[in-house]
């Protein structure tokens, strides 16, 4: 692991704070609208970290619209619904609208500036490498410019909002490293050309969160490979719990079983809440005397007790209709563009143009 990767949200202190200076950190975190639903995975990629962060922090959650297009160009409309729902389901996680920031990336449009900018320092080979890129061309995606050009655009994003810490799930850690990069490389071109001597970009932190596994226990969880969405009802739930993998090499309830790596534990421990209940079960699934069906049935119960609070406020918001998500991104955006205008300046100012 990198020495600059953290997994604790670090201390409310700035490097170095000055009477001007009195502001949050500020926390920033996005997905790609490409689902209308979450996993329940992502709680432990990023949403635990978003939800901690509230009172502490300046939280700004953007919704990636553009990088949804790397991959869904010409579904712009699904994109635009999905969008309003998954800020909706944030908020019904738990994240207050009256603390946090909620904004669209293309109505940032500072951000596609600074993409500009960045990709003139951003070469071809740190591009090639990211590990995204195999998965989508894996996944069928055509390589197209904006795909290459992912982790650049996602660098402005972090850049352009002065981000202090920026949670991900593991999978993202290698953009977390480019942002960084980008930063530190357009840092040191253009130093000592502001007055004050002040850096122009700051240079993030991630956070980086853990990639739930499938409910097939390979690869992430996602719509392709099997997941659980917050959307799902609880017979579907039920379903879904009830057809995961579990030791392969088990065959009976009285044979001795693994629980490392077995997906049924790996979700007990991200979402049982009742530990005393998993260990229970673990050492009597290690001995052989629990059946994968008592072990399933707890674990639905365990998931459902974490998604009925979420399922009913998500049904409230729902009756708002969507002008109720719209107009908390118009306010979060009159706030972001307020930010992204003083960086973009300081950029511009930095370059001389
Ligand atoms: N790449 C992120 C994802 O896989 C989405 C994203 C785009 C993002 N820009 C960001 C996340 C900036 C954090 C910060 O969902």
């Amino acid at each position: 692991m990198n020495k600059h990767t953290n997994t604790n949200l670090p201390n409310q202190q700035r490097d170095k704070p000055t009477s001007s200076d009195i502001r949050k950190n500020r926390l920033m975190s996005g997905d790609r609208p490409t689902n209308d639903s979450y996993v329940i995975g992502v709680y432990q990629g990023t949403m635990k970290a978003r939800l901690q962060a509230q009172d502490d922090y300046e939280v700004f959650i953007m919704s990636a619209d553009y990088h949804a297009m790397t991959t869904h160009y010409d579904r712009t409309d699904q994109i635009r619904h999905n969008q309003i729902s998954l800020i909706r389901t944030q908020i019904a996680l738990g994240l207050d609208p009256e603390k946090v920031v909620f904004y669209r990336q293309s109505r940032l449009p500072q951000t596609f500036r600074l993409f500009t900018i960045l990709g003139m320092i951003t070469r071809m080979k740190e591009l090639e490498k990211q590990p995204m890129l195999k998965e989508k061309l894996a996944q069928g995606h055509k390589l197209n410019f904006g795909l290459m050009g992912y982790p650049v655009l996602m660098a402005a994003d972090i850049l352009i909002v002065d981000s202090d810490v920026v949670p991900v799930a593991k999978d993202n850690e290698a953009h977390i490293e480019i942002a960084k990069l980008l930063a530190e490389r357009f840092n040191k071109i253009h130093s000592g050309k502001l007055t004050e001597g002040r850096e122009v970009l700051k240079v993030p932190e991630g956070l980086i969160g853990d990639v739930m596994i499938g409910l097939d226990g390979q690869g992430k969880s996602g719509k392709s490979t099997g997941g659980i969405f917050f959307s799902d009802s609880a017979d579907e739930v039920r379903t879904k719990v009830m057809s995961m993998y579990t030791d392969p090499n088990r065959i009976r309830a009285t044979d001795p079983g693994t629980v490392e790596g077995n997906p049924v534990f790996i979700y007990h421990d991200a979402f049982n809440e009742n530990k005393a209940e998993v260990e229970d079960l673990k050492e009597r699934y290690r001995k052989g005397t629990v059946g994968d069906v008592e072990v399933k049935e707890k674990l639905y119960q365990a998931i459902e007790l974490f998604l009925t609070p979420v399922r009913e406020r998500l049904g409230e918001l729902e009756k708002l209709g969507d002008d109720c998500i719209l107009d908390i991104l118009r306010t979060g955006e009159v706030r972001a563009n307020k930010v992204a205008d003083e960086v973009i300046g300081r950029v511009i100012e930095a370059m001389g143009f």
